[in-house]
């Protein structure tokens, strides 16, 4: 609740140096009267001004400074919220904008927007617009409730109710959702992405496995083949082995063989020579009587028995000469025996020999595959960086699902608050509440200005009259002097929600020839009624014209007057 106390202001337009001063405390109608121009509705202007920084008619802030004085326009009103008193301090040439909290000056480091924005919000609790529906009323620029649009009708509902709070949380919600969302798909999609790099590895870690695996068992294989080699080549070589020794056994001594071969060939080449010489003697000794160098006769009794002899040692010759070449030939076959086991030998030799080079072989190469698959099996580097990025992205993956599900928990939140922040939301409920009250407050107010309609206001401030005939009538349908009861009770019945709400109710009222067109004789009567009902706890300003009409019914009559140029009040 504002309670108004004081309200100045000099240098305004047609008041002078000299401060006007307004007491805005007790609870009495007050009745303001005078000339055309003597400076009644000045008083709307320095309200404005002074709480809001703009003029209450349509004018710009500059033209509110008096044109005589050009300079020092100063507002000042005084007012309580509670237990704290406030004092606002509004002026041009200097400017000045101060508020006072129980004489401390509130800090004023913020921009002058943002200190009006402040004080707003945190102290007035009451935006211009609700200003101008339930506190101040001018004939030029109030627009009775029932002649606003929906949209206009409801933010006055809602910042009566102090529900405009649950549109603006809306309004970041709504940004928050988007952000939601924007993060969500692309949280998704880095999820995605994720699992697509995890397989692509994990596939392609499987198949080096494999093919490491596949060249092992391979050379395996080529291990176990070389090894059954070796086993046959070792049995070859066995018998070889045995064959050579066998043969061996069997081998005669070729040098003795040799020798007595060729002492026989000696010998018989030296019986062949005897032979030869017999012969020669026994061919001389047939065919010759005579010696032919002496020329004597051989005799023949010697002849004859050198024939015999010679003959007889020939015979024993050729015995000699066809044993030893018997012998001959027997040794001859023996050597020849013995060079063919010695050449079947060296054969076995060489297979020998050569087998046991590819045994050697064999063993070279098992030895070189067994280091090939050494090799293979230590040949997991890449294995080892493809398994070191799957954790990796693993990690990443296990962080981004959080992520995800923390989004999604969010945007569950989210949707609920939207249920809840949309106009069908807390805020219908809320307006749901409040629109009987609303409704038995205006028909209270008709009542009591003997106009019985049964006016009723939908939740979405649609209005349904019924007359006394039960007909629906609309808002033009109406009199302006019924208008006016209407307007009056909506306006008389904002202020009691206002006041049931504690948020923006205020002691204040001022009408500015609000109703002057429509009080005629019994309008008068109950325009009074209902300001003598108000005047409990309210402090209401009449602005009018049908003075002498009114004069009579107000104890406090403030009077203004334009002096010298300058208007000045009265009492
Ligand atoms: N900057 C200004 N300097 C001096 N006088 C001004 C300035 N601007 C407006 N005025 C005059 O100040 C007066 C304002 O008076 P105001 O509007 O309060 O009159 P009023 O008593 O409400 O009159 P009405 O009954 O016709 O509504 C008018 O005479 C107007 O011409
Ligand atoms: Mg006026």
């Amino acid at each position: 609740m504002i309670y108004f106390r004081f309200i100045r202001w000099r240098n305004l337009l047609s008041t002078g140096n000299i401060f006007t001063e307004i007491d805005l405390s007790g609870n009495k109608a007050v009745l303001i009267v005078g000339e055309n121009g003597a400076g009644k509705s000045t008083i709307l202007d320095a309200l404005s001004f002074c709480l809001y920084g703009k003029p209450f008619r349509n004018i710009n802030k500059g033209q509110l400074v008096n044109s005589i004085n050009k300079k020092d326009m100063v507002v000042e009103v005084e007012f309580a919220v509670g237990k704290k008193e406030y004092r606002v301090t509004r002026g041009i040439k200097p400017t000045i904008f101060e508020i006072y909290c129980n004489d401390q000056l509130l800090d004023q480091d913020a921009e002058s927007k943002d200190y009006q924005e402040m004080f707003e919000k945190q102290i007035l609790k009451l935006n211009h617009k609700s200003f101008n529906q339930i506190v101040v009323l001018g004939s030029a620029s109030f627009v009775p409730f029932m002649q606003l649009k929906t949209a206009d009708r409801r933010e006055i509902i809602e910042d009566l109710l102090d529900i405009e709070i649950f549109s603006k949380m809306n309004i970041l919600l709504k940004d928050k959702i988007q952000q939601n969302k924007t993060d969500s798909v692309s949280t998704s999609y880095t999820v995605r992405s994720n699992k697509d790099k995890i397989e692509l590895h994990e596939s392609h870690i499987e198949s080096l496995k494999q093919n490491n695996d596949e060249l092992v068992d391979q050379k395996n294989t080529k291990i176990e083949e070389f090894k059954a080699k070796i086993v046959e080549s070792n049995k070859v070589t066995a018998t070889i082995n045995t064959t050579i020794q066998r043969l061996n056994k069997s081998a005669q001594p070729r040098e003795a063989t040799e020798k007595k071969l060729s002492k026989l060939s000696l010998l018989h080449s030296r019986i062949d020579d005897k032979m030869q010489k017999i012969e020669r003697d026994i061919v001389f000794f047939e065919n010759h009587d005579n010696c032919p160098t002496c020329k004597q006769q051989i005799d023949s009794l010697f002849k004859t028995s050198t024939l015999k002899v010679k003959n007889k040692h020939r015979e024993e010759l050729n015995e000699g000469i066809t044993k030893l070449g018997l012998e001959i030939g027997e040794i001859e076959e023996l050597i020849k025996q013995a060079l063919s086991v010695e050449k079947e030998i060296s054969q076995h030799n060489v297979n020998y020999t050569q087998t046991l080079n590819q045994i050697s072989n064999y063993h070279n190469w098992i030895e070189s595959l067994k280091t090939e698959i050494e090799d293979l099996k230590g040949n997991t580097k890449q294995i080892d960086i493809n398994s070191d990025e799957v954790t990796k992205l693993q990690k990443e993956l296990e962080y981004n699902e959080k992520e995800l599900t923390k989004l999604q928990t969010e945007k569950q939140v989210f949707d609920v608050a939207a249920l809840l922040l949309k106009d069908t939301g807390i805020k219908t409920r809320i307006i749901k509440q409040y629109v009987p009250i609303m409704n038995k407050l205006i028909n209270k107010y008709l009542a009591a200005m003997d106009f019985f309609v049964n006016f009723e206001l939908n939740e979405n401030f649609e209005e349904k009259i019924k007359s006394r005939f039960r007909d629906e009538f609309s808002y033009a349908s109406f009199s302006e002097g019924e208008k006016m009861r209407i307007d009056l009770a909506l306006l008389f019945t904002w202020r009691s929600i206002a006041k049931l709400r504690n948020s923006t109710s205020t002691n204040l009222l001022i009408m500015d020839e609000v109703f002057d067109s429509s009080l005629d004789g019994a309008g008068t009567e109950e325009f009074m009624k209902i300001l003598n009902n108000l005047t409990q706890d309210t402090n209401t300003f009449i602005i009018s014209h049908k003075g002498d009409q009114l004069a009579d019914k107000f104890t406090n009559i403030l009077k203004f007057e334009k002096h010298k140029n300058f208007s000045r009040m009265i009492t």
